[in-house]
């Protein structure tokens, strides 16, 4: 494959780079079934036909009110969709279904030890759980439209229901990992400006019932160290009654929802009639700074892309039994676990745990017994169930008619085993590409008509325009399969709006570098750099090749590397950091960690025993590094930038290229013998 000069100088590099693949095609059954089989979809959302073209989705949902402008761009680059228009979300995803589908599942909770039941909760079920949260929300808590609520939960119903009971009162959840740490929470409570802090007691994760209450402590503490005071602790308890937390409650500020709850049986609110442009939540995530930033996602564009998206790519219908095995933390989660299957009826299955628990075969018991016939999940989880047990699909009786795949790469050899043996050769697989500003998918196949081919994530969705620039600007050719920095023309409903109190850093990050006028009030001057790097191939097919600012994708989540960086650093010992993607066989790519030390500090294991605990305290642990490495000095440019492309070509032991202009080159040969051998090896496990 060509590459040109700017993925030469990029994390982009390092990316697993694969060879052009066959198409697969669909099944006769699977078209036969599907929701979308009409190819004029692209041509209906063509530029010519932008903005209208997405009326088709927003048609997909009950209006309080018609809006009278698609797209306003007066405020660009914040894009403002379905402007006078009305709706709420809780209404959209539950309401509505009532009077054909209340007894239907709308969510299935499967919990981790296998001896507890699943419960389901029908959408009438689910509407009264969600009224009597917002009743609470609302009356007890003194929340008001507007208002930001944290929530720091694990994958149980609470989750959603909390989620939809914000968003019937357009209360703007904020809702974060249940794996990041207290510290990562409280920081996002402050920067948020949240008053409540929705939490539960306790979960199941591979096997233990881990307390995550105590988490809420060190928030509340970080969020006031931050200015911002939490008035409420709300906590569910994953057992009713019991409280499996060795933090005790603060009186005053903690309640139990389950008890506060008793008060509002019964309860019903009116769904807020907000505007279509009305902010829906905050996401964060990692982006090239330090601090994680809050992506701004609206009401009425958000929803009609989840829901168009969840239809046409997902291939959901009512009667589907679907199962995304994402966690509600993430992107993936709120728009295709909650949002755009609950919009449009769905069945949607949760799972508490860890995928391999007890043992391999879990995931293909639970598709089994509920009857999953659409599987959602990442290519780390597909490579840890492949390596955990490749002929264990086989031994289950399910089918699945549809499968996704989603936040990385996936190698061509793992799609082969998730189409043959996962698959069983049957379900079209849809490798959809986005990102958590985005919304919904940006490339996938249509499965009902676009063949598969391994490896690539497919020609870009109806409404969607990719165009390749290099980094002088030029568009790269059309299906030239030249690398260069991917970027979308056109502003689409699912676009977040902006990063949550810092425009000017929205418009820099996003929209500066290929802004054709910054003055100009027309979208077609202001592409969405979406900071990977990709190729197109002649048939229009892209492959994304990865990120090309300081982002690592670990296990399909993003770190920002300046995050891990600032996390060393805590480490009084600790003088540099530098933080550099290593490629993983189950995970795509890990973090590997060098610093350097203080002066009269020696190295030590305790040292790196420090850095990690601090990783693991400041972030979660889903970002603990492969290695850390002492070295005496790092690799700098005479204007004593650190190379950590350099770095990065050592952990990977790949070609580090012409290093004589560095300040102090000698360092490199040091480094390497460390890592790579020829001297102790430094290795952290
Ligand atoms: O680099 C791309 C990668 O994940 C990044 C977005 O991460 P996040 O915002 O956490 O959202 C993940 C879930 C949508 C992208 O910039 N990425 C996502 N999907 C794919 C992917 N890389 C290759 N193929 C994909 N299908």
């Amino acid at each position: 494959m060509q590459t040109k000069e700017i993925t030469e100088v990029t994390e982009a590099q390092i990316a697993v780079h694969w060879q052009e693949e066959e198409y697969y095609y669909p099944s006769i059954e699977f078209i036969a079934q599907a929701n979308m089989t009409d190819e004029s979809i692209h041509e209906r959302f063509s530029l010519d036909n932008f903005p209208e073209c997405f009326k088709e989705y927003a048609d997909l949902l009950t209006w309080d009110k018609y809006w009278h402008t698609t797209l306003d761009t007066s405020d660009a680059p914040s894009w403002k969709w379905f402007v006078g228009g009305r709706l709420n979300v809780s209404y959209n995803c539950i309401d509505r279904h009532l009077e054909k589908y209340q007894n239907k599942a709308a969510i299935i909770y499967v919990p981790e030890p296998e001896e507890e039941t699943q419960q389901v909760l029908t959408y009438r079920e689910l509407y009264v759980r969600v009224n009597e949260m917002a009743a609470l929300l609302r009356d007890f808590c003194g929340l008001q439209t507007g208002d930001r609520v944290t929530i720091h939960m694990p994958m149980t119903p609470e989750l959603p229901i909390t989620m939809l009971a914000c968003a019937r009162l357009g209360l703007i959840h904020s809702v974060v990992f249940g794996g990041f740490s207290g510290k990562a929470c409280g920081e996002r409570i402050a920067d948020s400006g949240s008053k409540v802090l929705v939490t539960m007691d306790s979960y199941y994760r591979n096997g233990k019932l881990l307390d995550h209450r105590e988490k809420a402590d060190v928030a509340v503490q970080i969020a006031a160290n931050d200015g911002m005071e939490v008035e409420k602790v709300l906590v569910w308890q994953r057992y009713p009654g019991e409280y499996h937390s060795e933090n005790p409650m603060v009186e005053e500020r903690d309640f139990f929802v389950n008890d506060v709850l008793k008060n509002y049986r019964g309860a019903r609110v009116e769904p807020v009639s907000l505007p279509a442009e009305a902010p829906l939540f905050l996401m964060y995530t990692s982006g090239t700074t330090g601090r994680p930033k809050g992506c701004q996602h609206s009401t009425g564009g958000y929803l009609a892309y989840a829901a168009g998206t969840s239809k046409y790519i997902q291939d959901i219908h009512p009667e589907d039994v679907y199962w995304c095995m994402a966690d509600i933390g993430w992107i993936t989660g709120h728009s295709y676990i909650v949002y755009g299957p609950l919009a449009l009826a769905a069945s949607s299955v949760m799972y508490e745990g860890v995928p391999t628990f007890p043992d391999a075969g879990r995931a293909w018991r639970i598709a089994e017994r509920l009857n999953v016939n659409i599987f959602h999940t990442a290519p780390t989880t597909i490579r840890m169930l492949r390596k955990a047990g490749p002929d264990e699909p086989e031994k289950y009786n399910y089918r699945f008619k549809h499968m996704t795949t989603v936040g990385e790469p996936i190698e061509p050899e793992v799609w082969r085993w998730y189409y043959e043996v996962v698959g069983r050769g049957e379900a079209a697989i849809v490798d959809t590409w986005w990102q958590t500003e985005t919304g919904g998918f940006l490339c996938s196949t249509m499965p009902g008509f676009q063949p598969m081919k391994p490896g690539s994530a497919g020609p870009a969705v109806p409404g969607i325009h990719p165009i390749i620039y290099d980094d002088e600007g030029n568009e790269v050719p059309t299906g030239s399969n030249v690398a260069g920095n991917i970027c979308i023309q056109n502003p689409w409903p699912g676009a977040f709006q902006t990063i949550w109190g810092d425009r000017e850093r929205y418009v820099k990050q996003y929209y500066e570098r290929y802004c054709k006028n910054p003055e100009s009030k027309d979208w077609r001057d202001w592409p969405y750099l979406t900071g990977d790097a990709a190729v197109q191939a002649p048939d229009g097919y892209y492959r994304i090749l990865g990120r090309i600012d300081d982002v690592i994708n670990v296990a399909g989540h993003r770190l920002g590397t300046k995050e891990l960086e600032s996390a060393c650093l805590v480490v009084p010992q600790v003088a540099e950091a530098s933080v550099v993607p290593v490629a993983d066989d189950l995970k795509g790519k890990v973090p590997d960690i060098y610093i350097s030390l203080k002066p009269n500090v020696e190295p030590s294991r305790e040292v790196e025993d420090a850095v990690v605990a601090a990783i693991v305290d400041n972030i979660g642990k889903i970002a603990r590094p492969k290695h850390v490495y002492i070295v005496p000095d790092m690799p700098k440019t005479r204007s004593g930038k650190i190379m950590r492309r350099v770095l990065a070509s050592i952990s990977n032991g790949t070609d580090i290229g012409d290093v004589t202009t560095l300040a102090n080159p000698e360092i490199v040969e040091t480094i390497r013998k460390m890592v790579q051998g020829e001297e102790e090896v430094d290795f952290f496990g």
